[in-house]
């Protein structure tokens, strides 16, 4: 734990594909060692070429030391996800699906004597409509408010304003509230009057010379066409994007700082 007290929490945008989980390995105990990161966070619905994660990758992220994967709408594209989302719990999907899916939306992991809380959500405007992740907010915040210091939210979403708007419901009530989903990293980041750290989306970790991490030339062509030409992962120009929030054992959030690498 760095001084006071202080946790040093880093949150890594959406991981697209191999070229996303190289530059983690190349980088990450660097980025862990130079900030003193006592927890990380990372999105990895696109960590399996593109799309959803594998039981392989997932050993692979949790080797490198992130303490929890996040996801989203891209997690059940993978069949293989399946054998270990019911039993590894550092492998998170949006906590709003309905009923009857496998998996959890929430993790509550002891951060040298913190208790850290990271729940998934996913959004509904532009996306599938599955249960309302405010009202599932509601659900799980009570069961874990009393037994976390920390909360922290990875909301998945495409509308800004759905974000924005979740922001503003949980302020006070958790630490900070992440986007991710679009892969592209705004500069919005604060502290909301309640204390809570807000940022609209945290970016991605891949392929920069792509769109949003695939091939871009797949992805003209799907434009020009309209039909669903097979996207790749892209490579050149690998960044990391993500967060480093510095929060205190009690969940006060001082700071929410961008990251670029
Ligand atoms: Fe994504
Ligand atoms: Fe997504």
């Amino acid at each position: 734990m760095n001084s006071e007290n202080i946790l040093n929490i880093l949150a890594i945008g959406d991981i697209v594909g191999r070229a996303g989980r190289k530059i983690l390995h190349n980088r990450l105990q660097g980025l862990v060692d130079l900030y003193a990161i006592d927890y990380v966070i990372a999105n990895g619905e696109n960590a399996a070429g593109g799309m959803s994660i594998t039981p392989a990758i997932v050993s692979e992220l949790l080797s490198m030391g992130i303490n929890v994967i996040t996801s989203g709408n891209h997690i059940w594209d993978k069949k293989e996800v399946l054998k270990i989302i019911n039993n590894e719990p550092s492998l998170l999907r949006p906590a709003n699906f309905p009923e009857g899916n496998s998996g959890n939306g929430y993790k509550i992991d002891n951060c040298r004597g913190v208790k850290v809380c990271v729940i998934n959500l996913q959004g509904r405007s532009m996306m599938a409509p599955i249960d309302c992740p405010f009202r599932k907010f509601d659900e799980i915040y009570n069961e874990v408010k009393d037994i976390s210091d920390i909360i922290i939210v990875d909301f998945h979403a495409e509308a800004t304003s759905e974000k924005k708007a979740f922001g503003w419901y949980a302020d006070g009530r958790v630490s900070a509230v992440f986007g991710t989903h679009t892969h592209v990293q705004t500069s919005d980041e604060e502290i909301l009057p309640e204390g809570t750290g807000y940022i609209t989306d945290i970016g991605m970790t891949g392929a920069f010379n792509s769109v949003i991490g695939m091939n871009k030339e797949q992805s003209i062509q799907r434009f020009l066409t309209q039909v669903k030409v097979k996207y790749e992962v892209a490579s050149g120009n690998p960044k990391i994007n993500g967060i480093i929030m510095k929060i205190d054992q009690k969940g006060k959030t001082m700071s929410l700082q961008r990251l670029i690498v």
